[in-house]
């Protein structure tokens, strides 16, 4: 699959996700396959003002090429100015812009899928954006309730310059209790010449297949079913190249995976304790007396007693 220039080696990408796909996680996906990975979504303002939290969200590393890097921001102005300066200071393969996040203190300061409520904002700001800098860029959106609405939308963020769209279907106002309309995707990729990237529910072998063959989309792009599972890419490339399916990973090897995470977070001067807590929690999901081993994990004040309930596992 290509994005702009960019050539990548396969077509399942890893979501970005706040507090989540830190450096130690991505590097866990790339090994699996993940063609392309991102770092969590980081302020505009925060890249501007060179605040500390922004940063170590945007602390990257060589082995983990080719990398994008999500922004948010609510002006065309800060989006373009902070674009620049993650070009300059961290080179990433791909620049993306969060047009979907419904969070709600992300959307009180007119960011994330705040600004669906303005196309010609959008427009401008990928404009703006894809002049700005020579990496592709790129723009993850949800939908509206009306088909003729996403289909402007996208058109709009097309003509302006963008590289690739993700589309994450659903629309803003939608949990995950509703189940993403994969039908919408099919209609934006038939629509568009770019790149799609099919975004929501993806979260085992078949899925994976029925989004390609529903939607022929370009790529698939993977949130949820990875956390705590980055075996996952190797599992559905597999799957889809195939059509066999491989076993899940064992146990042991469920936790080998995790310590990985936390070495390769300690490498890089990133180890905390709330990453490494949610880290253990995800990977202990589908271990039997799961449950048991969170509520410890829950209740432990330091790293090395949540890493000693993970190594627990390996000794019963
Ligand atoms: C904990 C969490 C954090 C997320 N953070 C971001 C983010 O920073 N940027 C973004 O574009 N989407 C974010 N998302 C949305 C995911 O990227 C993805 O679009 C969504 O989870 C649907 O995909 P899935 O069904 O494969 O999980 C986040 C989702 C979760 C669960």
């Amino acid at each position: 699959m290509h994005i702009g220039p960019l050539k990548l080696k396969g077509n399942l990408l890893l979501a970005p996700m706040a507090d989540v796909t830190d450096l130690g996680f991505r590097l866990l996906c790339k090994k699996y396959g993940a063609a392309l990975v991102y770092s969590e979504m980081v302020d505009a303002d925060g890249v501007i003002f060179r605040s500390n939290k922004t940063i170590s969200r945007i602390v990257s590393a060589e082995e983990e090429r080719p990398k994008g890097i999500q922004l948010s921001g609510s002006s065309a102005k800060s989006l373009e100015q902070a674009a620049r300066l993650v070009e300059e200071q961290y080179s990433p393969d791909l620049i993306d812009i969060n047009f979907g996040c419904p969070v709600r203190h992300i959307v009180k300061k007119g960011c994330g899928s705040a600004l669906m409520k303005s196309p010609q904002l959008m427009a401008d700001i990928m404009r703006q954006v894809s002049g700005a800098v020579s990496a592709p860029v790129t723009a993850k959106i949800r939908v509206y309730d009306t088909i003729d609405r996403t289909l402007e939308t996208v058109q709009m963020l097309e003509d302006a310059g963008a590289s690739a769209l993700t589309v994450h279907a659903r629309t803003r106002h939608q949990n995950y209790a509703h189940r993403a309309d994969w039908d919408v995707i099919r209609m934006v990729k038939e629509d568009l010449c770019i790149p799609v990237i099919a975004n929501g529910d993806i979260d085992c072998e078949t899925a994976a297949q029925t989004v390609l063959e529903k939607t022929r989309c370009d790529g698939l792009m993977i949130g949820r079913a990875a956390l705590g599972n980055p075996y996952i890419f190797r599992r559905i490339g597999y799957f889809l190249e195939t059509g066999k399916l491989l076993e899940p990973l064992g146990v042991s090897e469920q936790v080998e995976d995790f310590f990985e995470y936390v070495e390769t977070s300690d490498k890089y001067g990133l180890l905390d304790y709330a990453s490494v807590k949610l880290h253990a929690k995800w990977f202990t999901r589908g271990i039997e007396g799961g449950r048991l081993l969170r509520i410890k994990i829950n209740a432990e004040k330091d790293i090395n007693s949540i890493l000693e309930v993970m190594l627990s596992i390996c000794r019963e």
